[in-house]
């Protein structure tokens, strides 16, 4: 059997790289999904190639950062499917600069979006999960959540408080039979990354060759990049963990990038 057979999953960033391959992936393991992202055309582009295939989505205009936007969302993925199951956290955006050139505005948009989305949207799930049959929520860390690279500091502080926000709603969460569990992929091929390559080349004053093997790569045990479907395998074997076996969990996927 499918193992998300009849459950409702909200995946925020959806519309694109990694969020996208997660919602295809439990809509094939049976889910319904809600893509959740900021413009409702790229949103609905998603949930329609989902549809086309066979199964069963639809897409939102959500801003994470937005309190009123995300519990719009969320209203109206009780609406559409009159249930939720599982959120994964994953909207997120990359800004690379060192700590004394960077603007405080654009630090707290790092925050607000990484940080302050996954509490608006954990906040938002949890009410309905609690009240319904519990649920999982995944967070999409990173390598990040445990290893500090340069010149991302806003990056690295969020991903690192993520941590911190699952164990908490394990906790909080265990009466209700909610779980929370991170996945912290190394670098994966997404227009996040492809964008930072020429930025990190030009602030580290080395070629783009470099900044891929020297830099994104250097530490992996093959020099390859992550896949979205090795993210979306690990986010599907939490969704599905039926246990709170699993629970306050971070578990990296990299290529031996970072092993602990
Ligand atoms: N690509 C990597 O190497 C990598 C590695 C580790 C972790 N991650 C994390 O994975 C997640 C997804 O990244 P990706 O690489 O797939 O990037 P991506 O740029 O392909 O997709 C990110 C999506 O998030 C959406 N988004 C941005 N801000 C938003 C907001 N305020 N509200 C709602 N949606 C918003 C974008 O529109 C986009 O569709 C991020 O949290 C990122 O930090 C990525």
């Amino acid at each position: 059997m499918a193992q998300l057979e009849g459950k409702v999953a909200i995946i925020t960033g959806a519309a694109s790289g990694i969020g996208k391959e997660i919602a295809w992936r439990f809509a094939t393991e049976g889910a319904r999904v809600v893509i959740a992202d900021l413009q409702s055309p790229s949103a609905e582009a998603a949930a329609a190639e989902i549809n086309r295939a066979g199964g069963t989505a639809t897409g939102v205009a959500m801003d994470v950062s937005d309190e009123a936007a995300v519990n719009a969302g969320i209203a109206t993925t009780m609406e559409r499917f009159g249930r939720l199951d599982i959120l994964v956290s994953n909207a997120g955006i990359q800004i690379v600069k060192p700590i004394d050139e960077l603007p405080f505005a654009e630090w707290k948009k790092m925050l607000a979006i990484h940080l302050d989305g996954a509490f608006l949207t954990t906040k938002a799930c949890l009410r309905h999960m609690y009240q319904g049959a519990g649920g999982a929520i995944i967070y999409i860390g990173s390598v990040h959540s445990k290893e500090a690279s340069l010149l991302k500091a806003p990056y690295v502080t969020a991903k690192h408080g993520l941590i911190g926000l699952c164990k908490v709603v394990a906790k909080e969460g265990a009466k209700h039979g909610v779980r929370a569990n991170v996945v912290c992929p190394g670098y994966v091929r997404t227009p996040l990354v492809d964008k930072q390559i020429p930025e990190q080349a030009k602030a580290l004053g080395i070629s783009e060759e470099e900044v891929i093997h020297n830099v994104m790569l250097r530490e992996t045990v093959d020099g390859e990049f992550t896949t979205t479907g090795d993210v979306a395998a690990a986010a599907l074997f939490f969704a599905a963990a039926q246990t709170n076996a699993l629970t306050g969990q971070s578990l990296i996927v990299s290529h031996g990038w970072f092993m602990e």
